[in-house]
């Protein structure tokens, strides 16, 4: 069996050039490979670089625009509202995480509120933003409808990602990354293509009953909340957060920042997106924090093990071990990605592509 592997800064260096050729300025080209790439090598390959292919057909058709910088809209001591004006949705973001650490700071707690943005990829990057400033970051936002809620039919809520990162003493930052549907709209789209069964709890029908056949999705049924109601009660909490609060699109209204959806509302992607960080030193020296960390996160590894269980993992930590290896070893890209990338290269003409092909990837 032969797959390509590619290393972190070779993929890099094709989203940079790719993004070039969409008239994206270089240091926002940059931020943007660091930001997808970092989550490539998480190994959550439904939220890296697969995703710039699709984002980047928003620019030519004015869904988005290259020059656009954020703009503040309003600000207080310890939060701000923030204007995207559809700029690179990447590079926004991480501006206003940067803010709500920079107003932490000062505040002991900073939020930031964006509107007029558009995909950002893994909620989680953001958040660990915070983390590697000894703060706790939590970032998240809303996304059209593709989730039922209990009792409801057809699709109601997005799927509203949200992260959280933590600094842990001599660990590395805990960070859990979820979106709040029991799975990702990626996972059931890849099942379809293979003509393969998803797992119970992940979708419902055109009726609003489970059901374990993806083949009418997307254009019927709709994804199931991640642990029943508790799932619906997190991801409403996201569309008040990042939604009702900020003046974004919410629901219904929210056009999906995906071009061509049949149905999409008219307009850009509208969403909200919401960033938090709170600095732990305002409450203990980070000293103390940090030992406290290593006590919960120790008690935790030693707990004892489930029949059959070796190890018990901390959020994050999976990805952490993965981008440790990624960065040595290079990352075996799933297919879908390698064709995403393909066909990006193939639309901006870069006839080479950052790939290395292997055959044997048992020894990976
Ligand atoms: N921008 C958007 O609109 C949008 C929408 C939905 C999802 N997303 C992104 O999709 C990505 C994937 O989301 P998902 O819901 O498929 O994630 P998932 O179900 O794969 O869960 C991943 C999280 O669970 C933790 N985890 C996994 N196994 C664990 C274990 N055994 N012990 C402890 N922790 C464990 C991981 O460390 C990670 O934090 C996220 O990055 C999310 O931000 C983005």
């Amino acid at each position: 069996m032969s797959t390509v592997r590619v290393f972190a800064k070779d993929l890099e260096a094709f989203v940079i050039e790719a993004m070039r050729r969409y008239g994206i300025h270089e240091d926002d080209a940059q931020l943007s490979a660091q930001i997808l790439v970092t989550t490539d090598t998480w190994g959550v390959h439904t939220h890296g670089t697969r995703q710039l292919r699709p984002l980047l057909k928003n620019f030519p058709i004015g869904r988005l625009n290259a020059d656009a910088k954020p703009e503040m809209i309003r600000e207080g001591a310890a939060w701000t509202l923030l204007d995207g004006h559809h700029g690179v949705p990447f590079v926004t973001a991480h501006h206003a995480m940067k803010l709500a650490i920079e107003k932490a700071k000062i505040c002991g707690i900073g939020y930031t509120g964006v509107i007029h943005t558009s995909h950002f990829g893994a909620a989680g990057y953001y958040a660990t933003m915070a983390a590697e400033q000894g703060m706790v970051g939590i970032a998240s936002c809303n996304a059209d409808p593709q989730m039922t809620v209990p009792g409801g039919r057809g699709k109601v809520l997005g799927t509203n990602p949200i992260a959280y990162a933590v600094p842990a003493g001599s660990n590395k930052p805990v960070f859990l990354d979820i979106a709040t549907s029991a799975a990702a709209a990626n996972k059931i789209i890849r099942a379809k293509l293979l003509g393969q069964s998803i797992p119970e709890g992940w979708l419902v029908n055109a009726d609003g009953e489970p059901t374990t056949d993806p083949s009418g999705f997307p254009e019927t049924g709709a994804l199931m909340p991640m642990a029943a109601h508790k799932g619906y009660g997190f991801a409403l909490l996201v569309e008040v957060l990042a939604g009702a609060m900020t003046g974004a699109a919410m629901t219904k209204e929210q056009p999906s920042w995906v071009t061509g959806v049949a149905g999409n509302p008219p307009g850009p992607a509208n969403q909200g997106q919401m960033f938090i960080a709170i600095d732990t030193s305002a409450m203990l020296p980070p000293e103390r924090f940090g030992e406290r960390m290593d006590w919960l996160l120790d008690y935790i590894h030693d707990a004892p093990k489930a029949k059959g269980s070796e190890r018990i993992y901390l959020p994050g930590e999976i990805e952490w071990e993965k981008r440790e290896h990624a960065l040595e070893h290079g990352m075996i890209l799933p297919p879908d990605v390698v064709e995403s990338l393909q066909g990006l290269a193939g639309d901006v003409g870069i006839e080479t592509l950052p790939f290395e092909t292997i055959t044997d990837i048992e020894s990976e």
